[in-house]
């Protein structure tokens, strides 16, 4: 029988299938279902800016009704600044011993001051390893690339100074040059890059003409973009690469092993097929594995990847222009 252990950032897994950043780590009995489906591990839902910005207000309020009562009351509460996320810190602390599978938090890191202090807090809850989900939408028309991307940098060195336990990065595919980004944050000393975040995009009805939040799932065809990327980084990069965006069967995963990937992130598959997917997609991964001769990951791993294709360029452009011409 194959088999499927590896290592991602140095956390042994027993299955290159985690589970993504997602709601299904907001209920105790699903993380167990995930933790008996057979996934490698999971990603806590992202605790994110905004959350603690609200908690931080609320809070605020609160000590400002105290505090006509109780103005020397207000030295007992901690700081402000680290007062919003502790609902989703006892959350996560919680999670960590529900399961033995590896859990890693999540960080919606998009400012480079304040977050090594949450990341370490983070850390305190026993998390295995530490996801910095850098979604974002810049629109500030004076603010240049490289001075988005420098924070980008500064951030996650600044995270990866201040824990003990290793950082993985979740990228948007949104970058002039990716590979250059991949290579900087490796530098930085992220062990991990996740490829990619799914951005939601709004949507309007045309019917009301107002605006409508819709959380689309992906569909499989989408894991094309990070599986370019994954065999371009291949053995460019030290960090690990983890695979993120459509993949929702075996075969997704064994197509992502052999671009070069060490693990798969899968959320969009799991809602639309329960949690026991994580059990099929293990035993399809096993049963490609022995009909194909493979004992370990590890035998087939990056096979596919830029560097060990005969024809170099067909993750570049040159695919891209084949195919064109193809169409005439
Ligand atoms: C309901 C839902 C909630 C999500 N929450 C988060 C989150 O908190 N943090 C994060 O980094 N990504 C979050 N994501 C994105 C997923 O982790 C994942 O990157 C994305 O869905 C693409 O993977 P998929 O194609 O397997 O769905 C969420 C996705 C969904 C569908």
């Amino acid at each position: 029988m194959a088999d499927l252990a590896t290592t991602y950032m140095g956390i042994p897994l027993s299955s290159p299938v985690l589970v993504g950043a997602c709601s299904l780590s907001g209920r105790l009995s699903t993380i167990q279902e995930v933790e008996e489906a057979g996934a490698g591990g999971m990603v806590i839902k992202s605790l994110f800016e905004e959350q603690i910005m609200v908690e931080a207000l609320r809070l605020s309020e609160q000590l400002a009704v105290g505090s006509e009562r109780f103005a020397e009351s207000l030295t007992y509460f901690p700081p402000l600044e680290h007062a919003g996320p502790r609902e989703h810190l006892m959350w996560v602390a919680k999670s960590r011993k529900a399961v033995r599978m590896p859990l890693f938090g999540s960080l919606n890191a998009v400012s480079p001051d304040g977050w090594a202090g949450f990341a370490r807090q983070l850390q305190d809850t026993g998390v295995d390893g530490l996801e910095l989900n850098t979604y974002a939408v810049q629109t500030d028309p004076d603010r240049a690339p490289q001075d988005v991307e420098k924070d980008l940098y500064d951030t996650v060195q600044k995270v990866v100074e201040e824990v003990s336990i290793p950082v993985a990065v979740k990228l948007s595919p949104f970058y002039t040059n990716l590979i250059h980004v991949a290579n900087e944050l490796d530098h930085r000393g992220a062990r991990g890059l996740v490829l990619f975040n799914r951005f939601v995009q709004p949507e309007i009805d045309e019917e009301s003409q107002t605006l409508r939040n819709a959380m689309n799932l992906s569909r499989p065809e989408d894991s094309r973009l990070p599986l370019r990327y994954i065999a371009l980084l291949h053995g460019r990069v030290k960090a690990d690469l983890v695979a993120s965006t459509g993949i929702h069967a075996a075969g997704g995963v064994v197509r992502q092993l052999l671009a070069g990937a060490t693990a798969v992130q899968v959320v969009s598959t799991l809602y639309l097929h329960g949690v026991d997917q994580l059990s099929n997609i293990n035993a399809e991964l096993a049963g490609w594995m022995d009909r194909h001769g493979y004992a370990t990951l590890a035998d087939f791993r990056g096979k596919l990847s830029q560097e060990d294709v005969p024809d170099r360029f067909a993750f570049e452009r040159a695919q891209y222009v084949e195919l064109l011409m193809q169409q005439t």
